[in-house]
């Protein structure tokens, strides 16, 4: 146990969006918040039918406040671009709200979400996905994919796929910031829109 409370406590008794937003800026849900600069909460068209998921911001989101401003962002705004979708159609998250990370000397490397903490940030993601109430949830990566999907749920088994859930369609993918790593970028490119691209038309 991490002796943190979670969201829930925090996320206010209210359907509208902008108020969730302005309450997760004072979330003390988990440890996270401590080192992180701010509060990252999901930005985009309030009623969007299509929700992506990141994992959780980075160094450049982390600064900025805003979701997939960074490199990982714009790998996701020329893919989205290459199959004809507008980002500002779409309304972007992340699983997790602040910026984990461990210092280099001057840099700030990006870490995974421990499970305590999706599981700590969750109420927010929740809360987002019940206002906006898309038809699409596209999760982009491993993390996305187990807080939308359960902890069971694998990205190398269902990518570029579609999974009917109760309220939305789920879509799976692997998150751009593979793509940006992965050997064969190239490749890994083509096959990140391919997937984009498939789950768009699944709708
Ligand atoms: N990676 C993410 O998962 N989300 C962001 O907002 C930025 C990078
Ligand atoms: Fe709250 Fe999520 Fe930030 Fe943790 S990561 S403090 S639960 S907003």
């Amino acid at each position: 146990m991490t002796g943190f409370p979670g969201a829930a406590g925090y996320v206010p008794d209210t359907d509208d969006l902008d108020a969730v937003r302005a309450a997760a800026t004072r979330c003390h849900g988990c440890d996270l918040y401590r080192d992180a600069t701010q509060t990252v909460f999901g930005d985009g068209a309030a009623h969007a039918s299509t929700v992506l998921v990141g994992e959780q911001p980075g160094n450049d989101e982390d600064l900025d406040g805003h979701p997939f401003v960074g490199p990982a962002g714009h790998l996701l705004d020329r893919a989205l671009d290459d199959i004809g979708i507008d980002r500002r159609s779409l309304y972007l998250t992340n699983a997790v709200k602040h910026f984990r990370f461990v210092r280099h000397g001057k840099r700030r490397i990006h870490q995974q979400p421990r499970r305590t903490e999706i599981v700590a940030c969750a109420p927010w993601l929740h809360i987002e996905l019940d206002l906006i109430a898309p038809e699409l949830v596209i999760c982009l990566g491993a993390i996305a994919t187990r807080a939308v999907l359960g902890p069971q749920a694998k990205v190398t088994d269902l990518r570029g796929r579609t999974v009917e859930l109760a309220d939305f369609t789920a879509g799976i993918t692997v998150h751009p910031s593979a793509v940006l790593r992965a050997p064969d970028r190239k490749q890994a490119y083509t096959a990140f829109v391919d997937d984009l691209s498939a789950i768009f038309e699944a709708r």
